[in-house]
């Protein structure tokens, strides 16, 4: 096995299909940009500490690029004998440019290399899964401004429970999305430090110069204990985390609008675009996005269960099992970001049926609190208003009839307290605008909240 960079101790070949087994390379070559940075990163500072010569490392730097040249152009011949992103490269770069190339991976381990690569894409693919969230936050706070007229009803079990604006219902996603953007800005802190220069386990005994390093590949502070450095994927399992909060919120969202795209409800119609069709019943067109986000939602809770399982009771330092991080992983910044991408575009062209939403609101006995709430304010107590609006309730559901219908007559069957004004008391309108607190769904605090989500706050 003279072709392998660890060859010098072993007398027989590797197995070939234990060659496929252990190799990464099918999945970790994504991390050739990062790889070539590190390395380039760590030559710099081999050179600048007189560790190598500086002649090797110009050519160590030109050899480096000139590879990531060939792997853009796809004129790389990746090979699995050289199992991992990190052998393919470094052992192409020393048939380039023979001894130079070798000194490479001086004061270096494939174990600290690999915990760098992977934060050095990490960083990167949260500052791309931030600047997705903000796509979406801005569409929903849009169907909030364009629709802030159209009144809706509110849900408990799925009963109609009061009317809100439909506005305040985009802003409940809106402050999830944007408890999201905060918990990837947090994990982005625990991904950003450089563990270039734990080595394999214990640090190295050449004179390296690690802030140098971090200081080149723009990481604020390095890690302080050598084994927690090529050990530790807790930054991977938190990202995994903050991704499945977010794709559960997804999937709510998603389970909402396909509920609100049936015949039955009709209130929104998502366009052509995110939907498809039946190839037997012709009406048909079928939420297919939010149905695939709602599934890929699974994908990225067996992820995150996946990476703890692999870690669970690993002793420290290097396992090869945390080779098994990089799919999870790498699977998961692939569906959050498709998810929030398409989600982004499938709000903004969503069109709001204001009809049906408003017909809605006003059906199931849905200002029903709002008749309470003015028996209360005549001066009963809360209980007793419950009571008495519950049997108003009965009577309507005996005569199959709405709130709005009773007659002042009717209405006082049930307490001597109602007189005409409880007519403009229970409109939509009226119930909407009545919740007039901090948060609340009355117009001008929705449009304050509106206000307030445009300012950054
Ligand atoms: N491909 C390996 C991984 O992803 C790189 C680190 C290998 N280190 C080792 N000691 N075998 O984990």
């Amino acid at each position: 096995s003279q072709d392998k960079l660890w060859g010098g101790r072993f007398t027989q070949p590797t197995d070939k299909f234990v060659e496929e087994f252990t190799a990464s390379i099918d999945f970790d070559k994504r991390l050739y940009h990062q790889d070539i940075r590190g390395s380039v990163a760590h030559a710099r500072m081999l050179g600048r500490q007189g560790i190598i010569p500086q002649d090797d490392v110009d050519k160590i730097v030109h050899g480096l690029v000139n590879i990531l040249q060939q792997i853009e152009a796809g004129e790389f011949d990746f090979s699995i004998g050289l199992e991992d992103i990190h052998m393919n490269i470094e052992a192409r770069l020393s048939q380039k440019i023979g001894e130079a190339g070798k000194r490479l991976h001086t004061g270096r381990s494939r174990n600290d290399q690999v915990a760098l690569d992977i934060r050095l894409y990490l960083r990167d693919e949260i500052v791309e899964v931030v600047a997705y969230l903000e796509m979406l936050i801005d569409s929903l706070l849009e169907q909030a401004e364009k629709n802030i007229e159209v009144v809706m009803p509110g849900f408990t079990h799925l009963q109609s429970a009061q009317p809100i604006l439909f506005s305040h219902h985009m802003l409940a996603y809106v402050e999830m999305f944007k408890r999201d953007k905060g918990r990837m800005e947090d994990c982005f802190k625990r991904v950003n430090v450089l563990p270039l220069g734990a080595g394999a386990l214990a640090g190295t005994t050449f004179p390296i110069d690690r802030e140098y390093v971090a200081e080149q590949l723009d990481f604020p502070t390095v890690t302080r204990n050598s084994l927690d450095s090529v050990s530790d994927r807790d930054f991977a399992i938190e990202f995994i985390s903050a991704s499945s909060i977010l794709m559960m919120h997804l999937s709510r969202m998603s389970e909402e609008l396909i509920i609100w795209s049936t015949s039955a409800f009709r209130f929104v119609d998502l366009s052509d675009g995110f939907c498809t069709g039946s190839s037997i019943m012709p009406q048909k067109k079928n939420p297919d996005v939010p149905e695939l986000v709602r599934g890929k939602t699974g994908r990225v809770y067996g992820n995150l269960m996946a990476l703890l399982t692999v870690m669970k009771a690993l002793p420290l330092a290097y396992n090869k099992d945390m080779q098994e991080d990089k799919e999870p992983l790498f699977d998961t910044i692939d569906t959050v970001k498709g998810s929030l991408k398409i989600f982004a575009d499938m709000i903004r062209e969503m069109r709001v049926n204001a009809g049906s939403m408003g017909r809605a609101a006003g059906q199931g006995f849905s200002t029903a609190t709002d008749v309470a709430d003015y028996l209360v304010r005549k001066g009963l107590p809360f209980r007793d208003a419950h009571e008495a609006v519950g049997k108003a309730v009965a009577y309507c559901v005996e005569n199959e009839m709405e709130l709005e219908e009773l007659s002042l007559a009717e209405w006082q069957l049930f307490s001597p307290h109602f007189s005409d004004d409880i007519f403009a008391a229970i409109t939509v309108q009226a119930s909407v605008n009545a919740r007039n607190v901090i948060g609340g769904t009355a117009r001008s605090r929705v449009e304050d909240e509106i206000r307030r989500c445009r300012e950054g706050k």
